[in-house]
């Protein structure tokens, strides 16, 4: 523990504020101020309308014990998000496992790209059927099919706890009865068509996995990282592996890292892809690819 904690039950909701992120700042840790402010609300119970009306409220015994349990764990570098065991992707609650990678906000480029390339489908979207490799949490196909109340689909993912988590996270939204998940090797379990493919696979080149920052080196599932030796390989698997799953008129929108437009735009373009894009994520990056068969 620094030297801002442990908090008593007489802290301020204020002062928890100002020494949480105090001690979060001492580590290095970039999104100090948030991450006190996520914390604080939580072990407190409150939210933020509460908060500000009552600031000066001491946080009493229970959410010290809470919060300083927290605080610990974050100052030992573990994201906010698995403290908290939910996260939030295009203004829906997810639900994370060991098995899950976190929800990034950047993904939210592939919901958009997906949306933009369905065109006039996106609102008569009576029938449309996505299918998503790699759902992790399930985020992707269930924003899809939130934004498309007549859409169905299948997430796959080779790991179970995961597509376990995605299954219980369709619940949560409300779309359970339009989406269906399995353990699968990519498209191996999957049988049929569809009119939208997306993914965000693995991506990160194996030698620059060890110098990641500890949230997601420690934290974050090894498979869903790890992208062979150029960080591309699940990128030639599931590019050879669309034309088989996607139905006529269909398009795939694929995450990608930020130096990858180049590479995956050759890769699409080889096996008979026009590729729109990239789209960028909110901090101006390319990191999303819609990939059309030319016909
Ligand atoms: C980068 S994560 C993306 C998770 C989620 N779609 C998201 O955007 O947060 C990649 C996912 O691909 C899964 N995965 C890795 N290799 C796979 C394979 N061969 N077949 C199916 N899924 C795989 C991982 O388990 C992980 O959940």
């Amino acid at each position: 523990m620094t030297r801002h904690l442990p908090l008593s039950p007489e802290t301020t909701r204020l002062e928890a504020l100002k020494r949480l992120g105090e001690a979060f700042r001492s580590v290095g840790i970039e999104t100090a101020q948030r991450d006190a402010r996520l914390l604080t609300l939580d072990a407190v119970g409150i939210d933020h309308p509460d908060l500000i009306r009552a600031p000066r409220e001491s946080i009493g015994a229970e959410a010290a014990e809470k919060l300083n349990a927290h605080a610990a764990r974050r100052v030992a570098r573990e994201p906010v998000a698995r403290i908290l065991g939910e996260w939030e992707f295009w203004s829906l609650p997810f639900k994370l496992s060991p098995d899950t990678l976190v929800p990034r906000p950047d993904s939210e480029t592939v919901v958009a790209a997906a949306l933009i390339a369905l065109g006039a489908r996106r609102h008569e979207n009576e029938g449309v059927r996505v299918l998503d490799l790699g759902t992790g949490s399930g985020c992707l196909l269930i924003a899809l099919l939130h934004e498309m109340p007549g859409a169905s689909g299948i997430g796959i993912d080779l790991s179970p706890g995961a597509v376990e988590t995605a299954r219980s996270n369709a619940r949560l939204n409300g779309v359970d009865a339009r989406a269906e998940f399995r353990l699968s090797d990519w498209t191996a379990e999957v049988e049929g068509t569809f009119d939208l493919v997306v993914s965000n696979p693995p991506y990160i080149v194996d030698s620059v996995l060890e110098g990641l920052e500890p949230e997601v080196r420690v934290h974050d599932p090894r498979l869903a990282l790890s992208g062979g030796a150029d960080g591309l390989d699940a990128y030639r698997r599931i590019i050879a592996l669309l034309p088989s799953v996607l139905a006529p008129g269909g398009v795939a929108a694929l995450e990608i890292g930020s130096d990858q437009a180049d590479s995956v735009t050759a890769l699409a373009t080889e096996a008979g892809f026009a590729v729109d894009g990239p789209y960028a994520d909110f901090g101006a990056r390319p990191r999303a690819l819609v990939l059309k068969p030319k016909r």
